[in-house]
């Protein structure tokens, strides 16, 4: 076993654009704090970050369903966030936001390194856009009719009632879900990064030496790598996000699954000037703790950006666990099916560590 020096915990970064509820507590935040607790505890080198996801597509539509700004959105959403952790006893050292601007600069600056270095593909493609509400549509926003089983509101990527993966091409009648308007199709540029690289890397370092990683996140892994990766844009047109760091570049910003994960990063540089140790050297331990749906950016994409960059610590595990189920139904924002954190420490005030007991055992029956 390798001797590590330090551990570097991180919890993803919930997006700043609804309240935590108890599914987020059980499946990421619980087991991180835990973890830090315990090492803290041994008198071990460790710490532990997080912070709000502030960027990506659905925060500027609820802004524009709401007739607010994004930054009204996740202001809101960022201190309720925040607060909810404190109250629960999630002892971050750092609680940070990927609006700051060190995050921006840090980001910017990652991008940046690897457009010198010449690892973006640059890509014109038509996408489809929204000329009544003026946005480029991601396939989940277009609606329209299933091919295969006529369901009138299949969406661009699936349809929900016979399952079936779609692209909005093949929706008949396709509307946009934001104004109705039918969506054309518009050039646009952007950087692609290539995944397929990295996949001898990515195979030796996962599937050869990873194989204690948990079940479930070892199995994607190797689902992924086994159907063989494709580059994958890294940039979009919105005004709301890190802005592309080259000329000419307006109405264009950084993905969010490629600036968010470096909200880790720029996290522990605001937190200590020390941030390089935790970072860079390879005794440091970084583990990530993530809900399932966060697999791949965790264990492929990040890991393969930070090798790109060079430098950079990749992580030791990945710990994720599976979703909370309440009353036998999936926990869902959307769905309106939970227990909000914000809710229960005001109902149930002195209550906290019954929730965080009671939580740990949901997570630990479901490993
Ligand atoms: N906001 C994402 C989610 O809730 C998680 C982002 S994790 C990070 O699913 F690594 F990108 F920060
Ligand atoms: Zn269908």
């Amino acid at each position: 076993m390798k001797e590590f020096k330090r551990t570097l915990i991180t919890a993803a970064l919930p997006y700043a654009n609804g309240p935590l509820h108890i599914g987020h507590l059980a499946g990421c935040y619980i087991p991180a704090d835990v973890y830090a607790r315990y090492l803290r505890a041994q008198k071990k080198d460790v710490k532990f970050v997080g912070g709000s996801d502030e960027h990506g597509v659905p925060i500027t539509i609820r802004a524009l369903k709401e007739g607010v700004s994004p930054q009204d959105i996740v202001d809101k959403y960022h201190t309720l966030i925040k607060e909810s952790f404190e109250k629960m006893g999630i002892s971050f050292d750092i609680y940070s936001r990927t609006s700051n601007k060190i995050h921006h600069e840090t980001s910017q600056d990652f991008f940046k390194t690897l457009y010198d270095k010449g690892l973006f593909e640059e890509k014109e493609t038509a996408q489809f856009f929204d000329e009544k509400a003026n946005i480029f549509l991601a396939d989940r926003y277009i609606t329209g009719e299933c091919p295969v089983c006529h369901n009138p509101s299949a969406y661009g990527d699936q349809c929900e009632n016979c399952g079936s993966s779609l692209s909005p091409e093949q929706l008949i009648n396709p509307r946009s879900t934001l104004s109705d308007a039918i969506p054309i199709k518009r050039k646009t540029k952007h950087w692609y990064f290539p995944l397929q690289n990295y996949e001898p890397w990515l195979k030796q370092w996962i599937l050869e030496e990873h194989t204690e990683w948990k079940n479930n996140v070892y199995g994607q892994c190797k689902s992924w790598l086994d159907n063989g990766l494709q580059s994958r844009a890294m940039t979009r047109d919105s005004n709301w996000g890190v802005k592309v760091p080259l000329p000419d570049t307006e109405g264009k910003v950084l993905y969010v699954w490629f600036d968010a994960p470096i909200g880790y990063i720029s996290a522990t540089k605001e937190l200590t000037e020390d941030w390089a140790d935790y970072w860079c050297k390879d005794d440091t331990r970084l583990i990530h703790f993530i809900g399932k749906d966060n697999i791949v950016f965790h264990c492929i994409i990040f890991p393969a950006m930070l090798k790109a960059y060079g430098s950079f610590v990749v992580p030791d595990n990945v710990p994720a666990n599976e979703f909370l189920n309440i009353e036998g139904d999936k926990v869902s924002t959307s769905r309106n099916w939970a227990v909000w954190v914000h809710e229960f420490v005001k109902d149930f005030e002195g209550c906290e560590d019954v929730l965080r007991y009671v939580l740990c055992q949901c997570a630990r029956n479901k490993r």
